[in-house]
This record gives C-alpha cells, sequence and structure tokens, in this order.
C-alpha cells in the first residue's frame, strides 16, 4: 500500500468542500488543510499594515517573510499570524473578498503553494482550495471538483454567517461570491479550474451524507 495519499478537492466558495475535507479527514485518519486559510490570514496581514489587497508591490514587502503557521489543535487547523491565533477572525465577512484579491498576486501564489507542498510531502491529506488539482499537487491520488449553485452557495454561506451572529444582507452576498467566483476563475497565474482528471460532483441537491458516499466511492 502506498504510504502517502494526497486528496484534492476544488471549487467554488460554499460548494461544500471544507464539510467534506473534514469529514473525509477524520474517517481516513489524514490531515486536513484548509488552503483558503492561508489566503485569508495573509490578507488579514495587509489589511493591518494598510496595504491595497491588489497592491503588488506592497504586498512583496512583506510576504517572503510573513509568519504565517498552521498548527493542529485536537485535529483542527489553527491559523498563526505573527504569533496570534486568527482562525475566527479570518472568517469575518470583509476578508473573503480581500482573500480573493491577494490570492491573484503571483507573489503570494508562489509563497503559499510553495508551503502547501512542503506540508503535503510528510503526510497523508486532504487539501482543499482552487488550484490544488490543477497546479499545487497535480500528481495527487485523488482529484474532486466540489461544485454547487450560486444560489444554493449563498444560501449557505447566508445562514453559516448567521449562525456565527454576523448581519448579512441576502442580494449582496450573493453578488459577492458572483464577484469571488469571477476573480477566481480569471486570474492570470493558476486560476480556480477543474483539473482534466477530476471528478467533478454537483453538491446543490445532495445531503452531506450523499457527498461523502460519492467521494468515498471513488477512494476504494
Ligand atoms: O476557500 P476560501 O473561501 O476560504 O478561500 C478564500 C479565497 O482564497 C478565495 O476567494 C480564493 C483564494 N484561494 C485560492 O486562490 N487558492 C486556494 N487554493 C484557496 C483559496
Amino acid at each position: 500500500m502506498k504510504e502517502i495519499i494526497r486528496i484534492a478537492l476544488d471549487g467554488p466558495s460554499g460548494s461544500g468542500k471544507s464539510t467534506i475535507a473534514k469529514r473525509l479527514s477524520s474517517t481516513l485518519k489524514i490531515l486536513y488543510l484548509d488552503t483558503g486559510a492561508m489566503y485569508r490570514a495573509t490578507a488579514l496581514k495587509a489589511i493591518s499594515l494598510g496595504i491595497d489587497t491588489l497592491d503588488e508591490l506592497g504586498v512583496s514587502t512583506f510576504i517572503d517573510d510573513i509568519d504565517l503557521q498552521i498548527k493542529y489543535v485536537d485535529g483542527t487547523q489553527h491559523t498563526f499570524l505573527d504569533g496570534e491565533d486568527v482562525s475566527e477572525r479570518i472568517r469575518e465577512p470583509h476578508v473573503s473578498m480581500a482573500a480573493s484579491n491577494i490570492s491573484s498576486l503571483k507573489c503570494v501564489r508562489l509563497k503559499m503553494v510553495d508551503m502547501q507542498r512542503k506540508i503535503a510531502s510528510e503526510m497523508s491529506c486532504v487539501l482543499d482550495g482552487r488550484d490544488i488539482g490543477s497546479y499545487v499537487l497535480p500528481n495527487a491520488d485523488y482529484k474532486f471538483y466540489i461544485t454547487a449553485s450560486v444560489d444554493v452557495r449563498a444560501d449557505r454561506r447566508y445562514k453559516e454567517l448567521m449562525l456565527k451572529g454576523h448581519s448579512v444582507e441576502y442580494n449582496a452576498l450573493k453578488k459577492e461570491i458572483e464577484q469571488r467566483d469571477y476573480n477566481d476563475m480569471h486570474r492570470d497565474f493558476s486560476p480556480l479550474t477543474k483539473a482534466d482528471d477530476a471528478v467533478e460532483i454537483d453538491t446543490s441537491y445532495m445531503s452531506v451524507e450523499q457527498v461523502i458516499g460519492k467521494v468515498m466511492s471513488y477512494l476504494k
């Protein structure tokens, strides 16, 4: 049996990737790396420095030395920026678009991809993101492209944010998701795309159990 197994889960925001990745990680007892958290933390760093998240020159002044660490506490990923656990702060709504913007910068992607490949080289893992199967780990053992309609994704994100106590306006949220989709799919360097050899799963009308069942059927 192969020693290290790598599973790539890509797709647009709100498609259900992280739910699936967490379940796969606990069922298969392998690491889960949420790569979006790394772009979010990088965006937070730029915001704290007052640097525009689309200003490549500005971002390039800190990216090489960014103190960004991923640690696991009881199996759950925690993201540390400059020694502070920012796992909650990076989920705040204003960070989402900032992360999408900063992730379009080549200097940011090169740095993040480097870190992701290093983590993935050390142990079996499931990574979720936008370019895992197409760019970060083109030789991943299994690749899935998880998608859902924009309405379903906006509904899911709306409920999630409401549960966390954020007040959001549904139509603005849906618009933002569409804008992020566009950004993520149209950036020059490693855009969100389905790898040719990825299995596409549309989760719009599927329960979590159904999606897990489908993914697991490929792993057996
Ligand atoms: O998955 P998420 O919503 O937390 O990701 C936040 C942003 O980070 C997303 O809009 C695009 C970017 N991202 C990326 O470009 N590549 C990845 N592998 C993961 C996320």
